[in-house]
């Protein structure tokens, strides 16, 4: 498979696991969290479907598409462990979280989800879900949409 069929597959999944998961979470209160803006496209989507979710983002760096800019209030800037941090502080409360901090780079990504994993735990309501492309710790692994590839994404609930 070329790299670019590869990226195909991955924004379909990234598109189809984002809508899944914003229907699940129908039921259970709180807020969304972007953990690694980027560009901003998964972002934008998630705005999109879910427009009356409070949607927090982290990263260390601006670096979105001008459309794509969260607002002021809602985007902290820093190192993503020290951002969770500051959002658990506020009392902040989770219903869902798209993690993509990851670089592609299998080893380095494993270690930094893992790592994330410890302090995304303490922000998450009771069944709220987390959608990664790396492997999380500490919540239950749960089948996405049947469009799918389990393994290129991953589901857990808190
Ligand atoms: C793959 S990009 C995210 C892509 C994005 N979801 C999109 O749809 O465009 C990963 C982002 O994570 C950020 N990032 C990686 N490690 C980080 C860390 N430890 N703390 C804060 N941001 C980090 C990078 O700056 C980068 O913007």
């Amino acid at each position: 498979m070329s790299r670019l069929e590869s990226m195909r597959r991955r924004l379909s999944a990234q598109i189809d696991g984002l809508n899944w998961a914003a229907n699940q979470i129908a039921d259970i209160k709180g807020d969304v969290l972007e953990l690694g803006l980027g560009n901003g496209r998964t972002f934008d989507h998630l705005r999109q479907q879910l427009p009356d979710r409070r949607i927090w983002v982290i990263d260390r760096e601006m670096n979105a598409h001008p459309s794509c800019v969260p607002p002021r209030s809602d985007f902290l800037q820093g190192d993503a462990a020290e951002m969770l941090q500051q959002l658990a502080r506020a009392g902040v409360r989770l219903a869902l979280v798209h993690y993509e901090l990851g670089i592609g780079v299998a080893d380095h990504d494993t270690a930094l989800s893992t790592k994330m994993s410890q302090h995304i735990a303490p922000l998450m309501a009771p069944g709220g879900l987390i959608i990664s492309q790396d492997p999380m710790e500490g919540f239950d692994p749960i089948k996405g949409p049947d469009s799918v590839d389990a393994k290129r994404y991953l589901f857990y609930r808190a």
